[in-house]
């Protein structure tokens, strides 16, 4: 049922306190018990980034021309990061909305690249399998298709299959710096020698680790080449709104040099409503996000991102540490970066039931699969809980080895189920209905942790019949 809207507006007070009340049910990020999604520091940090949000509200950064400066913002704020990317005085690029939107152009203007300059008329993309979701969204908005790059046993992309994948169709390579699942920095310079070698693009994900990987080389860590200074990359991603601890809204996608970007433009001159001109996805563009991310390089500089990266990586290491030294389990690959995953090498020791343990005490950790793990995004904030986190893992863990049967309930039954069933097709369309639900005329509510998630045009005796399947496979192999 939609709820109407109200028939006269409300005091701009009551609203206020409205908004407050609908965070209770919310992720309570400010302690340092969540793993993903957002980046916080303090309430100091935050008020800065609202502030300087609010003062560009309502600017709108569509036309480039307009308000100069956003245009300058964002000038500077490509400077800043081709700067901190090792990138000579011709790398340019845009302001984006996010990571996803800088991994589209990326895939929009190579595609194009090749369309234009080779007449490539089937265009294929090379990605490991580690690539972010963004890259595979890439490939069905923008028809680009997917030649997959299968890992070696550490988890790296396996490079003696690259040049086997290669064809005069391969409009891009891609490699992550580093990759979501597990954190590994993709080996870029041999990656930019094949590139080179093939005269094909090479786009580096740096997403997740442009605005830490930098400030941590910067403090004496030694770290595999990735950026500008690789000769065969020839674009970079680096979200500003991850580890750059920016407001929500804000990545960057630069290039080599413009040759590159203008096939990222969009001109459509023949418009009744005028001229139209566009640099990256979006229409109409946030100008708070643009002046909040802005202020927050000029707040931190390169010696506050320098110290943000010197706790975040004690935070990584002590976690890593922490959970190698758990018999039951493992960090997975080698993880080098602001992020890690870790996974169970004891049959009975279900990694999604240690997970569910997690979650009620409060933590929440996002999974992993294939294999199956616990994800961990960690930042400087996370400093503060190691301890207590690594307390509670130890304590899940024993919980879960001593009732194994933990693997068949709740989060983990399903989980495990949605991991684990060959029939992916039937996983996709479970997932495509518990969408529906949410998005249905008036919203919907749908516990994914819970083994009904109600499947609507389903029969829930069949998915019950999967769970079962699942949990007696289980039983008899290593998660
Ligand atoms: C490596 C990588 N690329 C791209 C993205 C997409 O970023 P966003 O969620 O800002 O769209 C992410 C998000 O976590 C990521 O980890």
């Amino acid at each position: 049922m939609h709820q109407a809207m109200p028939d006269n507006g409300h005091a701009s007070s009551d609203i206020l306190q409205q908004l407050e009340a609908f965070k209770a049910e919310d992720p309570n990020y400010k302690d340092g018990k969540v793993w993903s999604l957002v980046y916080y520091l303090d309430e100091d940090h935050s008020e800065f980034l609202k502030d300087s949000y609010h003062s560009f509200a309502c600017e709108n950064g569509l036309n480039p021309t307009a308000f100069k400066s956003l245009k300058n913002f964002e000038t500077q704020i490509i400077s800043a990061t081709a700067d901190i990317l090792n990138g000579s005085d011709e790398v340019c690029g845009v302001v984006t909305s996010g990571g996803t939107e800088s991994c589209l152009m990326a895939v929009k203007t190579y595609r194009d690249i090749a369309k234009d300059q080779r007449r490539v008329k089937r265009p294929e993309m090379i990605l490991p399998e580690t690539a972010h979701v963004a890259w595979f969204k890439a490939s069905e908005y923008f028809g680009v298709k997917i030649r997959l790059l299968p890992l070696l046993d550490d988890l790296s992309p396996d490079l003696g299959k690259l040049e086997k994948l290669i064809n005069r169709n391969t409009v891009m390579i891609l490699g992550s710096a580093p990759e979501y699942p597990h954190g590994t920095i993709d080996p870029i310079e041999a990656m930019g020698d094949i590139a080179l070698h093939h005269k094909i693009p090479l786009h580096v994900d740096a997403c997740v680790g442009g605005f830490i990987l930098p400030f941590m080389e910067m403090n004496g860590e030694e770290l595999p080449l990735w950026d500008y200074r690789v000769a065969g990359v020839t674009s970079i991603s680096a979200d500003i709104h991850k580890y750059g601890y920016a407001a929500k809204g804000a990545s960057t996608i630069t290039y080599r040099n413009l040759d590159y970007l203008k096939y990222q433009m969009f001109v459509q001159q023949d418009w009744p409503g005028g001229v139209f001109a566009s640099s990256a996805l979006l229409g109409t563009r946030p100008g708070g996000a643009y002046a909040a991310a802005w202020a927050t390089l000029q707040y931190f500089g390169k010696s506050g991102y320098r110290k943000l990266a010197a706790d975040t990586l004690e935070a990584v290491n002590r976690l890593k540490a922490g959970v190698n030294a758990i018999p039951e389990l493992e960090v997975m690959g080698n993880p080098q970066g602001p992020l890690f995953a870790f996974q169970s090498m004891d049959a009975d020791v279900n990694i999604f039931a240690v997970g569910d343990q997690m979650d009620a005490k409060g933590w929440q950790v996002n999974r992993n699969q294939y294999p199956s793990g616990l994800h961990a995004m960690v930042t400087a904030q996370h400093l503060k809980v190691v301890d207590q986190y690594l307390a509670d893992l130890r304590e899940a863990v024993a919980t879960v080895k001593a009732n194994p049967a933990l693997a068949e309930q709740g989060g983990a039954a399903t989980y495990g189920m949605m991991t684990h069933i060959p029939l992916r097709g039937m996983v996709k369309k479970k997932i495509l209905d518990i969408y529906a639900e949410l998005y249905k005329a008036g919203g919907g509510s749908v516990d994914l942790a819970s083994e009904s998630a109600d499947g609507q045009g389903e029969s829930p005796s069949l998915l019950q019949k999967l769970i079962n399947w699942y949990v007696k496979r289980q039983s008899r192999k290593l998660p």
